[in-house]
């Protein structure tokens, strides 16, 4: 494994962190969540992302989580990084969604008592909520760092425009915004446009969610929908009709370049995302070992020649995606 500072701050990533949103809740095979969380850490992912919200049932990620470390890595507790948000919808009536101060502080309470843990290294707001003044949402933050619950914060999905306003409340307050959490992949290039920049000028980190585009950066579609993918799943997030025949012909095209490479379409699609040194870390989700392999398999290789590049962005530059 490889690590990196994340922005101006002293914590270092692994460039791979593993993501909990999918295959690690009640629904899902236990003894493969566990698998995957110990493979993982044995080849120094030592960066896990959770958010309170996961499962399904909402929760049961944390839960299932704090009872792998707790039975099988509680000793190794200081050797990791283990993040969580609050803001997207989690429990009935007017404080179960959004990013009130109530909202913020009642879940990270709920979400160390369903993990079993004393803090989080990370935690973060988990989306803009335009119902809530930033300034309220980042006091929470701050209060939840000044009380021991976590070590940093994060934001995730905010405008460029609120993002500026959230970091600079929380450089002013001396808990400055470690990191911010944006989708990221050769399908999702809209952090080039303004956020991998506003992140770097005011000293945060950049890590990326889907960098395999939810398993479309994979060789998974190329012939069909399998019946083990997210797009099969009626509990994922990703739907059938996004698989449509014009991106399967694009990630085609881009699977040639990754066999000339001597690489998957996935580790081509990690290394691609690496590429940009604004980018800290990238979060893969996994639905069992050999996938996450695969994924960490991207690391044997993560230079590109400039041919390589122009040729990648002119088959994603006539994506009708
Ligand atoms: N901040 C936010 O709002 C936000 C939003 C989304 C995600 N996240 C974070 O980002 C993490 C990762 O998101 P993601 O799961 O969408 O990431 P991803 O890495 O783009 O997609 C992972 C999925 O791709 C498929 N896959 C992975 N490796 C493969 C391989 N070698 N061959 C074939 N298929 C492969 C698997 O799906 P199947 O096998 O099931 O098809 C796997 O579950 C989440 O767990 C979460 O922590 C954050």
């Amino acid at each position: 494994m490889k690590y990196t500072f994340c922005g101006n701050s002293g914590l270092q990533l692994p460039i791979i962190s593993l993501g909990l949103w999918h295959n690690f809740g009640f629904v899902d095979d236990y003894d493969t969540s566990r698998e995957m969380i110990k493979y993982a850490f044995s080849e120094g992912v030592t960066h896990f992302d959770l958010a309170n919200n996961y499962g399904p049932p909402p929760g049961s990620a944390e839960i299932n989580f704090g009872k792998i470390i707790k039975e099988e890595l509680s000793s190794h507790r200081d050797e990791m990084i283990i993040s969580s948000k609050a803001g997207h919808l989690m429990w009935d009536g007017p404080y179960g969604d959004g990013s009130s101060r109530k909202s913020i502080i009642a879940s990270i309470n709920q979400s160390l008592k369903r993990t079993g843990l004393e803090y989080f290294d990370i935690f973060y707001t988990h989306r803009y909520d335009s119902d809530t003044p930033v300034e309220e949402t980042m006091q929470a933050l701050v209060d939840v760092v000044r009380q021991g619950k976590a070590l940093y914060v994060g934001i995730s999905k905010y405008p460029p425009k609120e993002a500026l306003k959230a970091m600079k409340y929380l450089k002013d307050r001396d808990v400055p915004c470690l990191i911010f959490q944006d989708k990221y992949s050769m399908f999702n290039r809209k952090p080039e446009e303004k956020i991998l920049k506003l992140t770097r000028e005011n000293g945060s980190g950049f890590i990326a969610f889907s960098p395999l585009a939810q398993g479309l950066l994979t060789d998974k579609y190329l012939n069909g929908i399998l019946k083990e993918s997210r797009a099969a799943n009626p509990n994922g997030f990703l739907r059938k009709e996004q698989v449509t025949p014009e991106l399967v012909e694009k990630v085609k095209a881009l699977n040639v370049i990754a066999i000339e490479r001597g690489q998957t379409m996935a580790e081509m699609a990690l290394a691609w995302a690496l590429r940009e040194v604004a980018v800290t870390s990238l979060i893969v989700g996994a639905r069992n070992v050999p996938q996450l392999q695969d994924s960490l398999n991207a690391l044997n290789n993560l230079s590109f020649t400039e041919e390589e590049l122009s040729l990648i962005d002119s088959i994603l530059d006539s994506a009708k995606l």
